[in-house]
């Protein structure tokens, strides 16, 4: 049997955010996490951009920045100052569909323009000795640039690229083509990251036989699962992981006490929402309750806790 992959946690802002990547840390299982980006706009004021990223945030587990932006000379100064706080990895998100950021020339819209893409990960590149990666969509509206945009990237000097594979267009609808991940591992001569609609083992197992990709990494499978990274590693070590109710409630006991102090009541609330809306859709028994769940308004969080935590311990089953 071949030995398990690099396994990464994506990047996913506003949903694995600080909160959700040191419960996860606490579990464990992957090898690295991505920090959701960092926006450097036209007026980036660096020293306090920057203090949002702690490197060593899950130590041991390694956590790479990640940079959205459009300006080659900022983003290879905010780059030199994401390696002085510890970065062992900068990123260069290629892939944000919002349309506030591709209004601005970053993220996805990077993609209209692989000189660009490649001007800017190169100004990053030579503007730091720690390896500097691209994270790209497959287009913008359509897939007429990927390949440009691939080679682009990887003449940068990029050290590894990941690919989620859909367009800025697609956003999350259509299911992602891995046959596109097949495409850029065969054109490229760097590791490529498979990315996009891993939710099982079997996924996991289907995306590298498909695509020959070298590492992974596991987005909103992670927030329906937090275990699926233990469960790859343990199909690769020839034994499997099951995980308890016990591991799933310490889970969410670290997830409640990482919400921050200064959150309002109703914010954690939400946070809460959120993470149990993935769980709930991802098991038979939970999706009919969904609905109810994300429109209780109880008084506080306990009463939300005390009346969502019974039906989850019921209705949840190994995945
Ligand atoms: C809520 C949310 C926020 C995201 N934020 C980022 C981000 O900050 N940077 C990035 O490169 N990708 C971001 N992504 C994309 C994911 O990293 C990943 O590429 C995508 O979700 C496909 O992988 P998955 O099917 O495993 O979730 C985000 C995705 C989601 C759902």
């Amino acid at each position: 049997m071949t030995s398990c992959p690099h396994l990464i946690l994506a990047p996913m802002e506003g949903v694995g955010d600080r909160t959700f990547r040191k419960a996860m840390a606490s579990v464990g299982g992957f090898d690295e996490a991505v920090m959701d980006f960092l926006s450097v706009p036209k007026n980036a004021h660096i020293p306090s951009l920057s203090k949002k990223y702690q490197a060593d945030e899950l130590s041991p587990i390694p956590l790479a920045a990640q940079l959205m932006g459009s300006d080659p000379e900022l983003m290879a100064d905010m780059a030199k100052e994401m390696e002085r706080r510890g970065a062992h990895r900068i990123d260069l998100n290629c892939g944000c569909p919002s349309n506030t950021v591709t209004g601005n020339g970053a993220g996805s819209s990077l993609l209209k323009d692989p000189n660009l893409l490649h001007t800017i990960a190169k100004a990053m590149a030579n503007a730091v000795s720690v390896p500097v990666t691209v994270k790209m969509r497959s287009g913008y509206g359509d897939t007429s640039l990927f390949k440009e945009n691939l080679l682009a990237a990887e003449e940068s000097g990029i050290k590894f690229l990941t690919l989620h594979p859909r367009t800025k267009v697609d956003g999350y609808g259509p299911p992602a083509k891995w046959e596109l991940i097949a495409e850029a591992k065969s054109l490229l001569k760097i590791p490529v990251v498979g990315n996009g609609d891993i939710l099982t083992v079997e996924d996991a197992l289907n995306m590298l036989k498909q695509t020959k990709c070298d590492y992974l990494m596991i987005g909103r499978g992670s927030v329906a699962n937090p275990f699926i990274f233990h469960q790859i590693k343990a199909h690769f070590a020839g034994t499997t992981y099951t995980p308890t109710w016990e591991a799933l409630y310490n889970y969410l006991q670290v997830f409640l006490s990482e919400l921050p102090e200064e959150m309002p009541m109703r914010g954690k609330i939400n946070k809460m929402k959120q993470l149990f809306g993935f769980i709930f859709k991802s098991k038979p028994a939970l999706i009919e309750m969904r609905r109810s769940m994300l429109t209780y308004t109880p008084a506080n969080l306990t009463d939300f806790l005390d009346a969502t935590i019974p039906l989850l311990h019921k209705g949840w089953t190994a995945p």
